[in-house]
């Protein structure tokens, strides 16, 4: 049986799909057998970040609709063990009682299983989801995000889903002298269990999500400790300074 995350937040824009893809890279890299999902119907992106959208053909909606997982799944640049779902490219396409049995599908058949969802408040999918998914709220150190996290993680206590926080786009230097200070200032007015910070990455803004991220810099660093902390391993955070 997989595990399942479900990539969240309240703001847009904080690097969500960012994240799904460098976690995704990071399990690849430990020889699991991963599926990406993209939830983000109408505005999709992973099959674009990922260098697919030109032979895709299916998307989640065919799943949804009856075609084999198989049928619709990429595989993009060739990356041992990733296979991507596109979302469709229209609204209004995944209703909650397919998802829930292609999730239960999809947990069986890999061994890590991430859906990407688009920002905001609307959380009426997140119940369709496995019962054991854990949600992986990312923030940036932007205040306004912070808060967001924050208003997102209280919804998910009330509909008693497990969540987690990723601090995306850190950089030491700037934030020292920001609103938050430092990173215990996120995590509590977050109020939510740390577990990890992606640095700012100037690469990403110049380049592909896949170039940078197999360059294996700071990162990508970053996404490993990331999966092994998720696969329940203790590994420490490196000062604020070296992140
Ligand atoms: N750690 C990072 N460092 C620098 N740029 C980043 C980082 N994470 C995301 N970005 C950039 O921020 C933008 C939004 O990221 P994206 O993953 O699409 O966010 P979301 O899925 O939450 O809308 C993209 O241009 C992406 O390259
Ligand atoms: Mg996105």
């Amino acid at each position: 049986m997989g595990k399942v995350f479900a990539v969240t937040s309240g703001k847009g824009g904080v690097g969500k799909s960012t994240v799904s893809i460098g976690l995704a890279l990071a399990f690849c890299a430990k020889a699991k057998k991963v599926l990406l999902v993209d939830m983000d119907e109408g505005l999709r992106c992973l099959d674009l970040m990922l260098g697919v959208d030109k032979s895709t053909v299916f998307d989640l909606s065919d799943i949804l609709l009856g075609k084999d997982i198989e049928d619709a799944v990429y595989n993009p640049e060739k990356i041992k063990g990733l296979s991507l779902i596109p979302a469709p490219s229209q609204i209004g396409m995944i209703d909650a009682f397919s998802l829930a049995g292609f999730a239960d599908q999809a947990k069986q058949k890999y061994d890590i299983v991430i859906f990407d969802f688009p920002a905001g408040m609307d959380f009426s999918l997140y119940t369709a989801l496995p019962e054991d998914t854990l949600f992986l709220t990312v923030a940036s150190p932007d205040p306004v995000s912070v808060r967001d996290a924050a208003a997102v993680r209280q919804e998910l206590n009330k509909l008693k889903l497990n969540s987690r926080l990723i601090i995306n786009n850190f950089d030491y230097s700037i934030m020292r002298h920001g609103i938050h200070k430092n990173v215990d200032d996120i995590i509590d007015a977050a109020a939510l269990q740390l577990v990890g910070i992606v640095p700012h990455s100037e690469e990403l803004g110049f380049f592909s999500v896949l170039h940078t991220l197999k360059r294996k810099g700071n990162a990508m660093k970053a996404f490993c400790r990331i999966a092994d902390r998720l696969e329940g391993k203790n590994v420490l955070l490196p000062k604020p300074k070296k992140i």
